[in-house]
């Protein structure tokens, strides 16, 4: 789909469908010729090196990979806008580089994502979808105090939060106000103190948070500091009886040591919305059958959520085509 371009005019290439009235709304009254591709998975980083070939800018999701091989052979690009809020599918540097302007979709997704976050953490807590296969497979047979399938509670546990940006501090905020729970968390720079006392948060330092918090949860960005931040050593590190959410990023985790941590009673639980190498699942945590909650990436998927974010990226590549700032440069 897409509309014939006046010569001279802009080109922006979308490399896989957004909502239909995404591009037609974000782009009225634009002279700028926008082609959205027809397909809901990714090019591999060679074909999208050459489909980008005389385009000017291009919206893109997380799956696409934007790496040295695909910028450096595509100069001419003034703008990589990321229907995402993370951009580590992004050589950022090259980017910076080649002065191409990256933009992300910030703010949008953080109560979203917060929610998820806490979605998993009572999902695994209760076992839920334990719960649910139980009473579906006619397991029930009669109510008895203590069930095969007892669970943990949240209330008033202490929960450990590994990166204090935007959607830390959501899930933070519902786990103070909501469920009294304590608060540690570890993070580049420290809360302003007032926030800090608001939410009774004590800074610390991972190992800290992980031999102190009965639910561990990620918020940081992937970065080569922090993939694999928590691996066999970590995981030997927590409470037993701990759980573990990851909404983050994937490779945040290794999967295989993460497998090993709850086959061996390390890690009590685990709630997991990504993956090292999504769409597939490690099979080993595939093979666990009790207290891991799996999704498939859906953090921000509300249709108001997603929507948004899409809209903030075409409205963004737009307005760096048209030689405005963008509201949400990606920090770089
Ligand atoms: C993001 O935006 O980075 C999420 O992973 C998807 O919403």
């Amino acid at each position: 789909m897409g509309r014939s371009p006046d010569s001279g005019a802009k080109r922006l290439f979308v490399t896989q469908r957004l909502f239909e009235d995404t591009v037609p709304s974000a782009f009225a009254g634009s002279s700028i010729a926008v082609d959205v591709r027809d397909a809901d998975e990714p090019l591999d980083a060679g074909e999208l090196a050459e489909r980008l070939a005389g385009y000017h800018g291009v919206v893109c999701l997380l799956t696409d990979r934007l790496d040295e091989t695909v910028l450096e052979a595509n100069p001419q690009l003034e703008v990589v806008s990321n229907v995402a809020v993370g951009v580590d599918n992004i050589d950022l540097s090259v980017a910076r580089r080649l002065g191409i302007t990256v933009t992300n979709t910030p703010d949008v997704l953080t109560e979203t994502t917060a929610d998820l976050t806490f979605a998993l953490m009572l999902a695994v807590a209760r076992r839920l979808p334990e719960a649910d296969a139980f009473v579906r497979s006619g397991s029930w047979t009669s109510w008895t105090l203590a069930p095969s399938l007892m669970g943990v509670d949240l209330y008033g546990k202490t929960l450990g939060l590994f990166g204090m940006g935007r959607i830390g501090r959501a899930v933070a905020r519902r786990a103070v106000h909501g469920f009294g729970m304590q608060l540690r968390y570890a993070s580049r720079s420290p809360l302003p103190a007032e926030e800090e006392r608001e939410l009774g948060a004590t800074r610390v330092d991972l190992d800290d948070l992980l031999g102190a918090a009965d639910v561990v949860s990620l918020h940081a960005p992937l970065t080569q500091e922090t993939r694999h931040v928590l691996g066999a050593a970590q995981f030997a590190a927590m409470k037993p009886s701990s759980i573990l959410i990851n909404t983050a990023r994937g490779p945040l985790v290794d999967e295989g040591a993460l497998a090993e941590a709850l086959e061996n009673g390390q890690v009590w639980g685990a709630g997991l919305d990504v993956f090292e190498d999504e769409p597939d699942v490690h099979p080993r945590l595939l093979a666990v059958r009790e207290r891991l909650v799996l999704a498939p990436h859906v953090g921000s998927a509300t249709i108001d959520t997603r929507r948004r974010m899409a809209d903030i990226a075409a409205r963004d590549a737009r307005a760096v085509l048209e030689g405005r700032a963008p509201a949400h440069p990606a920090p770089t």
